[in-house]
């Protein structure tokens, strides 16, 4: 088999690489770079990967005229992964362009590739974030999600309305997946638990946003890459095809589409992330008590209902296991300074 994965030089698209290649798969990784947190560390990403031999890598913007059809008309991949977009709630209050460019002409550049070059399954990368201010917990798939709270949770709601329209009317079998703080090995700089770390380690203070009860549904990597892996072997089928699998299954009436959250469907409060932190790192956080910045919800929860219909029960890592993992990488990577 043989998979475009966007995004193969971020947190989510390198995980989901390493385990393709390991499984024997043929991947191509698009990734523009870009110095949205540290450049060094997508570049090491992407040298883990390449020290596979299935491993092509292609630098390049999705956003830039041809370059998904180019990359498309060569690989022609069976199956492709959309994890590149421009990530982070807060910062789409700094840079909206970034959002724009990305999210919106990006992803509309990568549909069109795909209607050029059709595969058996294109997956793709939503947020929890899409549940703004309509949110009633746990988040379902089935809610109504109408009231994005950021332009980065905007952009995502309005991905997931752009693929269904396309798999309507082109026919690619889509799946659109909701991610959950995600969080492990080789994560992201601009996210708290690496930069808590960071901060504990240096003996600096850490800011703890709505002042440590916000409760975030971390999910562990490799659970993240196991809920991916099985989904993708299970395309929508046409609306002539099949039907639901369960009450709360959202294969879409008129396309081969469906939107599944991926999340553990255990909330923890921030205050508890923190705490794990101290017993993996050893040392004690100084907390500074932070109201909630704007944009930001004051929890996530996943319903777990339709994913564990799909594909049964998954690994689940609870923190205590989680956090030192990540921890453990950190200090192998950075040092303890
Ligand atoms: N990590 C999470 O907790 C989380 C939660 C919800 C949703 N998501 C979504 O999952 C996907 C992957 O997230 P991640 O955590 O790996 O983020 P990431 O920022 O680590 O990875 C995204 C990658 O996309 C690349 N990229 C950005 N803009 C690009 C462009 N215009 N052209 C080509 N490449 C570009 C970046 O260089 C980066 O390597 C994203 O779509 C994100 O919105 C992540």
């Amino acid at each position: 088999m043989h998979a475009l994965v966007t995004g193969s030089a971020g947190f989510i698209g390198h995980a989901l690489g390493r385990r393709l290649l390991a499984a024997g798969h043929r991947v191509t990784g698009f990734d523009a770079f870009s110095p949205y947190y540290d450049v060094a560390l997508k570049r090491a990403r992407h040298a883990d990967l390449a020290r596979h031999p299935g491993f092509e890598a292609v630098e390049g913007r999705l956003e830039t005229p041809g370059a998904l059809l180019d990359v498309m008309a060569r690989a022609k991949p069976d199956l492709v992964f959309h994890l590149a977009a421009q990530a982070g709630v807060r910062y789409s209050l700094i840079d909206p362009g970034a959002y724009v460019d990305a999210n919106l002409v990006g992803f509309a550049n990568l549909l069109e590739a795909v209607r050029a070059h059709p595969v058996r399954h294109l997956l793709l990368a939503s947020t929890s974030s899409a549940y703004g201010g309509d949110a009633q917990v746990p988040f379902r798939e089935t809610d109504r999600a109408v009231s994005p709270l950021t332009l980065y949770a905007a952009s995502k709601l309005a991905n997931e309305a752009m693929a269904h329209s396309y798999a309507h009317l082109f026919g690619v079998p889509t799946t659109a997946f909701r991610f959950f703080t995600v969080y492990g090995p080789w994560g992201r700089p601009d996210m708290a638990l690496f930069l808590f770390t960071a901060k504990i380690l240096a003996g600096e203070p850490i800011e703890v946003f709505g002042e440590g009860a916000a409760e975030r549904d971390f999910t562990f990597i490799e659970d993240l890459i196991d809920a991916i892996l099985a989904l993708s072997e299970r395309p929508p089928p046409k609306p002539t095809e099949g039907g639901p699998v369960s009450a709360a299954d959202t294969l879409s009436a008129v396309a081969p589409y469906r939107l599944v959250n991926i999340g553990g469907g255990r909330p923890v409060r921030l205050d508890a992330m923190i705490g794990a932190l101290e017993a993996a790192l050893d040392r004690r956080a100084e907390r500074v008590l932070k109201p909630l910045p704007p944009g930001d919800v004051i929890r996530t929860h996943a319903s777990t209902e339709l994913l564990h219909a799909l594909v049964g029960s998954l690994p689940e890592t609870p923190l205590e296991r989680g956090i030192p993992a990540f921890v453990d990488w950190y200090l192998s990577y950075y040092g303890d300074q």
